[in-house]
């Protein structure tokens, strides 16, 4: 396996591009099953995930062909197989939105169930709740999602928390339902607006995506549309946390700040100066950050996502930073990593407690997801000698060359090969 070996102490300056998110990019490829037309798409980041989405898609007859930058195409005229496998199911759990898409269209579908993950249980009950409610036939059969339905009917649904792919999945299902659906309690996430957006170029009528309530009217069918995918804001918060951290001066471009709110708060808390445009963002750090704590929450909340970045950044920090995880229950693996390199985190429950440390010194750690690698980059990035990153497969999930774009602005950062590992 590879791992990242990275020099601490340099301070990082010049320019990187955000990459199409991650988190936008995989609802938006399993769309394209809901027409028989072309789906185009730009802004794809080159990621794992994407891989298996497009494998995933792939063996159900989906065609899809990559352009350059980041460009590609997606035709799902030719659909024999209904069915997302437990093999690349639980390599990757977003695949459980290929289930609306697939019986909105087809009538059926047999979905693995994805079972625990690293960061906690996740769950896809809402996910089946919503897809009941408009008058799906749903059975658990050998560890298998089954879904029939001869057509969805609109329904209203609340779903019990706020879930991101649940409420990305009846969103898709409910465009080819008939009649109208109403999602209450629905997730607000740039993400699901950056779908609503490709659906309704599809033909799909739907209002209120970014709000707690999106309403769906349904129609008979959807056609080829042309979408670019809205910029990673967690990628994005990332590469600032790391100047945070590392101290100096970079321009992100392509980057969308007005979905980034709370992080780029949280970083103004922490000292940083933060100037940003419509599509840019400069983060300037010339000092040790101050202590900065955090609750995780629903966007528009601070996101759980950026929750080990920003942890990572509170590590070396002037201050004690009180962090509150709230959505997933087993999502602080990294603080163990964190304190090999002198990190001094206590863990209560969902709370975490960082006592900053004057500097970390570097050590071999262990990614154990993608979030908590990035931290564990973060942490290396800002502590004094070698640290080795192991696992980082992880990484690779959902960051687009990130040892590239951090080595452009300085960075001492390089990937040792599995051979030469
Ligand atoms: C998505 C993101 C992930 C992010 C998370 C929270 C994608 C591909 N992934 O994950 O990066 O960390 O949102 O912002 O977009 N829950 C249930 N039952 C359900 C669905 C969810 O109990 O049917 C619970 C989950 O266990 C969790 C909470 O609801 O505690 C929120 O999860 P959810 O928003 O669904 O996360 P994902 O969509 O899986």
């Amino acid at each position: 396996m590879d791992k990242l070996l990275i020099t601490g102490g340099n301070r990082l300056s010049g320019e990187i591009s955000v990459s199409g998110a991650k988190n936008a990019a995989l609802p938006i490829l399993c769309a394209s099953l809901l027409t028989a037309d072309t789906i185009a798409l730009r802004n794809v980041p080159h990621l794992n995930d994407i891989g298996t989405t497009l494998r995933l898609l792939g063996q159900m007859g989906v065609s899809s062909e990559h352009h350059a930058d980041n460009a590609m195409e997606l035709c799902a005229a030719h659909v024999e197989k209904l069915e997302a496998p437990y093999e690349l199911v639980k390599t990757m759990r977003a695949s459980i939105l290929v289930l609306g898409p697939l019986l909105a269209r087809f009538g059926e579908a047999r979905v693995s169930l994805p079972g625990g993950c690293a960061i906690g249980q996740r769950p896809v009950d809402q996910h089946i709740k919503g897809l009941e409610a408009m008058g799906a036939d749903i059975r658990i059969e050998h560890g298998y999602v089954v879904a029939k339905a001869t057509r969805l009917q609109g329904a209203s649904i609340r779903t019990d928390m706020v879930t991101v792919t649940g409420t990305e999945n009846l969103m898709m299902a409910a465009t080819l339902a008939k009649g109208r659906t109403t999602l209450e309690n629905a997730a607000r996430e740039p993400e699901i607006v950056d779908l609503a957006e490709l659906l309704n170029k599809m033909g799909a009528r739907i209002k209120g995506h970014g709000t707690d309530q999106i309403i769906i009217d349904g129609v008979d069918s959807l056609h080829g549309a042309e979408h670019s995918v809205v910029p990673d804001r967690i990628e994005a918060g990332t590469f600032l946390c790391a100047v945070g951290a590392a101290g100096g001066e970079i321009m992100l471009r392509n980057a969308a700040p007005l979905t980034m709110g709370a992080t780029l708060d949280k970083l103004i808390e922490a000292g940083m100066t933060i100037e940003h445009g419509d599509d840019w963002i400069r983060g300037m750090m010339n000092k040790r950050p101050r202590a900065t704590g955090f609750r995780t929450s629903e966007y528009p909340g601070f996101p759980t996502d950026m929750q080990a970045q920003l942890m990572a950044l509170n590590t070396i920090a002037d201050g004690t930073a009180i962090i509150v995880e709230n959505i997933f229950e087993n999502r602080y693996m990294h603080v163990q990593e964190l304190s090999r390199m002198g990190a001094q985190i206590d863990i209560d429950g969902h709370t975490a407690v960082v006592l900053g440390v004057g500097q970390l010194s570097g050590t071999t750690v262990m990614a154990t997801d993608l979030r908590a690698s990035a931290s564990l980059v973060i942490a290396g990035l800002a502590a004094c000698g070698d640290t080795i990153i192991e696992r980082i497969y992880h990484l690779d999930r959902g960051y687009e060359r990130m040892e590239e774009k951090l080595r452009s602005v300085g960075a001492n950062i390089q990937r040792l090969k599995r051979e030469a590992a």
